[in-house]
């Protein structure tokens, strides 16, 4: 067996096809069956890909259909890539479909992506972290169709000196909130919401926390969006602060 013959599970970007690695486009060029995730991945990303080469949206697909077609392709001596929105690191399901794959003596590797929380930084303008006001950067989701693990409730991973990211919770906004106020967090701490960040329709809104759902129910935002909250979102609260990094001693 080809021990190079292995079926690639590649972060695709925020959605700008510009934000794809070298790797990552090269590996989707040479693929003889891409499977994607066609709700978060521009359809422009798969012109690259060889004329005769099968695309298939996953979105429909059952994890079953999704394996059985990766393994199949890969038995046929296929080129197969994954394509997964952002990067595969982040809420992508690919733990399971890998498992499976192992499962079947199938090789497979990851290759890394621009995940949607860096591309919603990037479009505020914002560093995540910035001295004395936040030097830590939590992923977290609130419930939803995946329950959070039991035991663990959201406000026991938020602290106010921290950047929350929160993916897939757009349209559980004021489960979110309630979260950081019982927290203590201030009502007027800032957030902001990026729907589709980096894609052309991308839109923006930075707000206070407590007005934050009500905000994106009147822009009708409740998926494909992400929610920042945290202090570092504040210009005033970012001003002046310096690192030790470029420091002249
Ligand atoms: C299934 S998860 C995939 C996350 C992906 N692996 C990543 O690193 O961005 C989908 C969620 O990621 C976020 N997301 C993905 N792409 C996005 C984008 N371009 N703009 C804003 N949020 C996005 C949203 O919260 C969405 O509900």
């Amino acid at each position: 067996m080809n021990p190079h013959h292995k079926i690639h599970f590649v972060g695709a970007g925020p959605g700008d096809p510009e934000l794809i690695t070298v790797r990552g486009k090269r590996l989707l060029e040479e693929a003889d069956l891409v499977l994607y995730a066609d709700t978060l991945i521009d359809p422009e990303l798969l012109r690259c890909a060889k004329p005769w080469a099968s695309l298939v949206g996953s979105s429909g697909l059952t994890l079953e259909e999704i394996v059985s077609l990766m393994a199949e392709g890969w038995k046929g001596g296929k080129k197969v890539v994954r394509l997964v929105s952002g990067d595969p690191a982040l809420y992508s399901a690919v733990n399971e479909q890998a498992e499976r794959l192992s499962q079947l003596g199938i090789p497979w590797e990851i290759v890394p992506g621009v995940s949607s929380l860096s591309a919603a930084a990037a479009s505020l303008g914002v560093e995540l972290t910035c001295p004395e006001v936040s030097q830590a950067v939590v992923a977290a989701r609130a419930g939803g169709r995946t329950p959070l693990p039991s035991g663990f409730r959201l406000r026991d991973v938020i602290h106010p000196r921290a950047t929350h990211a929160l993916f897939l919770s757009a349209d559980l906004a004021e489960d979110l909130v309630r979260e950081f106020l019982q927290r203590g967090f201030d009502p007027s701490c800032p957030a902001a919401c990026v729907y589709r960040a980096s894609w052309n329709e991308e839109r923006k809104m930075l707000t206070e926390l407590s007005r934050l759902p009500q905000l994106l129910k009147e822009e009708s935002v409740t998926r494909q969006a992400l929610i920042l909250v945290g202090d570092v979102l504040s210009e005033e609260r970012r001003k002046g602060r310096r690192s030790v990094l470029y420091s002249d001693d």
